[in-house]
This record gives structure tokens, C-alpha cells and sequence, in this order.
């Protein structure tokens, strides 16, 4: 199914200077569904993740458990990174570790680039950097410290204090870009989504662009510049790049140009590194920019933005280990305005793991499936003529179906997952409007009765289409119990932009029986 247009997604890279926590799993688990669905639906799919290894955050948190740099991230990408996947589920097609020679080799040929076409030369630098960020911080994010760090210069999304740095350094002429970075957001108004993060970005680039420093001489944790190795390539300028280096950029013009260009989403924490230095890099390169950046909001803990740096990080697993990973996916995509903040608590996950998926979509599965085995002897009936009951259903079915496509589109995962829950809500109704327990009672009701349930079926196999990118486990258990895997095939080759059109499950198949989708758990 890969005859489609070309669809590359990919996630930041993440630092694996420490462990990941629920902000980390969110953007991939949200990249990982909008990759699914377009997989699904015959895109030419490509989802890349990864890890940004270089910089002086990583130098430190190796010297403070006294390895190397290597050692650590070897440790943490191995122990921690990897397994995240597995934990939430995802699909990625690779994995870029920016210390892998397939990138850093391409990095130094693309920086060289720059320099060859006059883009680079060698300043003077004084200002304020923020290392956990990792950038020179402009004035607007610098705050005065409270407590311990009274009387300092703080970073505000950190809270910590920026550090005076003072090093001979490299520069990227990105101030030559500001008309043509102007240009584009003008000219392709989706470039920057959503609005808001748009209208930031805009208004950033409207009030002018500095050079950027690229290089830094004052460590040696990082990609050598090529025509001065006493200088290593500054570890954003390094990182960025992975999206090319991943897909053959420099060594496999086929899969470049197949691949390239990608869209990317991000943390709002991240936007100007994404919308700004990396298109005027790319242009500088002579390289297409990218589709697209999606810039997501923030989880917030308590309040705030949650960060292992100020110890309100949770862990997934704390979350998969009670809930399960389509419990996971299913929360943060849905409960939380893709695009915009969102707060995070223990009682809005349980409550809507009852009442959404447990006594929503789990309990339309297991009752219909059960009273097929009841009635029919495990055997899906035929639907008999329609009343305008069952009309209502394939029309919500249709319509729903559309409406998350082009929520997709718009990378609104959250709209579509509410369009597609108009379906579980509509069923849950039609069998209680339709009574089929009371239907099985009279003998004349006898094909009313084939009706209802498949209709029921029928619904709960878009459902099971529909929902697969979001939670793959639940559905792929929801296929085998409807008994569409032997009659339809698998699901992953079902075309999710069909998955509307009414009529699909084969009256015959037999059901198989449905152990509860979604358990009752113990209060965490
Ligand atoms: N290494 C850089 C990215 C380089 S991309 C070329 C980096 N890494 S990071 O480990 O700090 O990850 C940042 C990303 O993790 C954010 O952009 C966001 O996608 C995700 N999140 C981290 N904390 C988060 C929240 N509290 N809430 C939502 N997303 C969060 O920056």
C-alpha cells in the first residue's frame, strides 16, 4: 500500500541526557498516530524519531555520573529511549542517533556547504546561554532569579541561570533570511500551524533576525567543524539536520528525493528552532524547506510545564503499567486540544478510562459481540431492510469518517477522535433505542433483531478501522473478535479513507468471544 503520495513525519529528537517522561511520549505518540493513519490510508509513509546526543547538557550529565559522553547516552538510549517505543506502542520506520556516522559525516559535508557558498564566517561572541535549552537566550526569555539564584540571570523556561559565555565562534548569516522567511509564511499559510504558533513565529521574524552563532570551541563534545577542528558544529545547527541525514540526504538521492520534505511536530518549546533557523538553513543549502511544522502545547503538572529538570516528570510506564498503551495514546490525543496546553491529573485519566473507554467504546464491543454469540450462535446475520434508525447509523458512520480525514489533514487528532466517538456514542444509543434482548424474545422479530446487530457490528468494524493508529492493541483484539480478519483480512490493510462506506463486514463470519477491551483497573 505504498502507491500514494509521500507522507514523512517525524518527531524532535530527544535528549537522552536523562529519562523520558509523559511530555516526550506525548509528541510521539501523537506523531505516531498521524503516521498510522496516513499508512493506513495508502500515503507513502515514513516515520522518523530519534536522539540528539551532542552538546554540553549531555558533556555534563556524563561527567556527573563519571562516564564518558558515549557511555552515557549508549546507556540511556539502550535502557530508557528504545524501550519507550515498545511501551507506547509506536511504529517508527527508524530511529536517527545523531552520533552515528551515516549523520555526523553529512552534517560536516552540509555545514561545509555553507561555508563553500559564503554563508558562514568567524565573529566574536559574548552573551547569556541557557544550557538546558541549549541556546543563546534573546533578551525577552531572560528573567531574574528568585531564591538560591537571587541576584542571577535566569532562564524562564528553566528557572536555572544562564551562563556568560565569551568564545571566538562561527556565524550563520540567518539575518539575510528574514525577507524570505517572511515570504513563505505569506505564501504558504499552513506552514506554521496552528494559528497562534503562526502569528509568534511571524512576529519573531517581522522584528528582525540575528546571525547564529554555530560553533564552539570551549568543548569538544560534538561533530568537528570541518575547516577548523578545534571548533565542534553547534549541537541545534547538528540536530536539525538529523531529518535529512535520516533519509539519505548526501548519500541516497533516491530516498531523499522520495522522502524529502518532511512535516515536523514539535513542542511550542521548540517552534523557532523548526520554523526559523531551519528553513534559512535549508535555503541557504539550496534544499527544499519543509511541508510543514506543527508546533503542539505543553502538558502542565500542577499548573506548570511538567519537566524532569524540576522534578514533576512522570514516567509512562506509570501510566501503561495501570492503564495499558491504548490507554495512553487514547488520553493524551484526545483529552488534550492538539496545538494547545494541557493539564495532566490522575482523576481525568481514571474518570475517562471509565467512562470513554471502559463503559463507552469497550462495553458497545463486548455486548454486541456477546449477543451475537447469544442470538446467532456466533454467526454475524444479515441485515434485513432498513428503517430510518439504521439509516441515522450508516450516515454517522460516513460522516464521521470524513470529518477525522480532514481533521487529520488539519493535524487536529483530537477533532478526529471526537468525530469518530459520535459513532461509539450512536451505537451505545441505537441498541439501547432498539432493545435487541427484548427483540430475541418474539420469534416474528427474528430478522429485526439480524439487523440491529449487525448494524451494531458493521459500526463497531469502522470503529475498529478508525481507531487502529490511535490504539492499535484494543482494535487489532476488536478485528479478530468480530471475526473480520478471516473474512475481510487484517486490518492494517483496511483503506482508512474508506472506512466510512457502509457494508463491509461479511453477514456468515463467526464472532469469536471479546475478554473485556479495557479492565477495570485499581485506583493508582
Ligand atoms: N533535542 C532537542 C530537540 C531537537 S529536534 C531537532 C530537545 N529535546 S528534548 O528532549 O528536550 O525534547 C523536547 C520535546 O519533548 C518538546 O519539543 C516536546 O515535543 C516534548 N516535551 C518535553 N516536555 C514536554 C511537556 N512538558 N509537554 C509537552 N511536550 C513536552 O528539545
Amino acid at each position: 500500500m505504498t502507491s500514494g503520495r509521500s507522507f514523512y513525519i517525524t518527531t524532535p529528537i530527544y535528549y537522552p541526557s536523562d529519562l523520558p517522561h509523559i511530555g516526550h511520549g506525548y509528541t510521539t505518540v501523537a506523531v505516531d498516530a498521524l503516521a498510522r493513519w496516513h499508512r493506513q490510508a495508502g500515503d507513502d509513509t515514513w516515520m522518523l524519531t530519534g536522539t540528539d546526543e551532542h552538546g554540553q547538557k549531555m558533556l555534563r550529565a556524563a561527567a556527573a555520573n563519571g562516564v564518558t559522553p558515549q557511555e552515557w547516552v549508549d546507556k540511556l538510549v539502550t535502557e530508557s529511549w528504545f524501550p519507550l517505543l515498545e511501551t507506547l506502542d509506536v511504529a517508527n520506520d527508524d530511529f536517527i542517533r545523531t552520533t552515528q556516522p551515516r549523520h555526523e559525516e553529512r552534517v560536516q559535508e552540509f555545514v561545509k556547504a555553507l561555508y563553500d557558498r559564503g554563508y558562514i564566517y568567524a565573529g566574536e561572541y559574548e552573551a547569556l546561554y541557557c544550557v538546558g535549552c541549549e541556546e543563546f537566550k534573546p533578551e525577552a526569555e531572560i528573567v531574574d532569579g528568585t531564591g538560591p539564584f537571587e541576584g542571577l540571570k535566569v532562564c524562564a523556561i528553566h528557572s536555572k541561570p544562564l551562563e556568560l559565555l565569551q568564545e571566538k565562534n562561527y556565524f550563520f548569516k540567518l539575518s539575510e533570511f528574514q525577507d524570505r522567511l517572511l515570504e513563505l509564511y505569506k505564501t504558504e499559510p499552513d506552514f506554521v500551524r496552528p494559528e497562534s504558533a503562526r502569528n509568534e513565529v511571524v512576529s519573531f521574524v517581522r522584528s528582525g533576525l540575528k546571525d547564529l552563532s554555530i560553533s564552539r570551541s570551549a568543548f569538544d563534545w560534538g561533530i568537528t567543524v570541518p575547516w577548523d577542528p578545534s571548533h565542534v558544529i553547534y549541537v541545534w545547527v547538528d540536530a536539525l539536520l538529523n531529518y535529512a541525514t535520516a533519509v539519505g540526504y548526501g548519500t541516497d538521492p533516491e530516498q531523499f528525493a522520495r522522502r524529502w520534505p518532511a512535516f515536523h511536530v514539535v513542542g511550542k518549546d521548540i517552534l523557532r528552532f523548526h520554523a526559523v533557523i531551519w528553513p534559512a538553513m535549508l535555503m541557504a543549502a539550496g534544499l527544499d524547506v519543509p511541508r510543514g511544522v506543527f508546533a503542539h502545547g505543553w502538558l502542565l503538572v500542577g499548573g506548570e510545564k511538567m519537566s524532569k529538570s524540576k522534578l514533576t516528570g512522570i514516567a509512562p510506564t506509570e501510566i501503561t503499567d495501570v492503564f495499558g498503551s491504548d490507554a495512553y495514546r487514547f488520553y493524551f490525543l484526545s483529552a488534550i486540544a492538539f496545538g494547545q496546553d494541557g493539564s495532566f491529573s490522575w482523576e481525568d485519566l481514571s474518570a475517562r478510562y471509565q467512562a470513554e473507554l471502559a463503559n463507552g467504546f469497550g462495553n458497545l464491543a463486548s455486548r454486541t459481540v456477546a449477543m451475537i454469540s447469544k442470538y446467532f450462535d456466533g454467526v454475524v446475520p444479515p441485515a434485513g431492510p432498513s428503517t430510518d434508525l439504521d439509516a441515522a447509523i450508516h450516515k454517522i458512520v460516513a460522516d464521521a469518517a470524513t470529518a477525522a480525514d480532514a481533521a487529520i489533514e488539519r493535524f487536529r487528532i483530537d477533532e478526529a477522535i471526537a468525530a469518530i466517538w459520535t459513532i461509539v456514542d450512536a451505537l451505545n444509543g441505537y441498541i439501547t433505542e432498539n432493545e435487541p434482548w427484548a427483540l430475541a424474545k418474539d420469534e416474528a422479530q427474528r430478522e429485526r433483531l439480524g439487523t440491529v446487530l449487525y448494524t451494531a457490528a458493521e459500526g463497531l468494524r469502522a470503529l475498529a478501522v478508525l481507531l487502529s493508529p490511535v490504539m492499535p492493541e484494543s482494535t487489532a483484539k476488536l478485528w479478530v473478535a468480530l471475526g473480520a480478519e478471516g473474512s475481510i483480512g487484517a486490518l492494517a490493510d483496511q483503506p482508512i479513507r474508506d472506512a466510512g462506506t457502509w457494508g463491509v463486514l461479511r453477514p456468515g463470519s463467526s464472532v469469536e468471544a471479546l475478554t473485556p477491551l479495557f479492565p477495570r483497573v485499581e485506583q493508582a
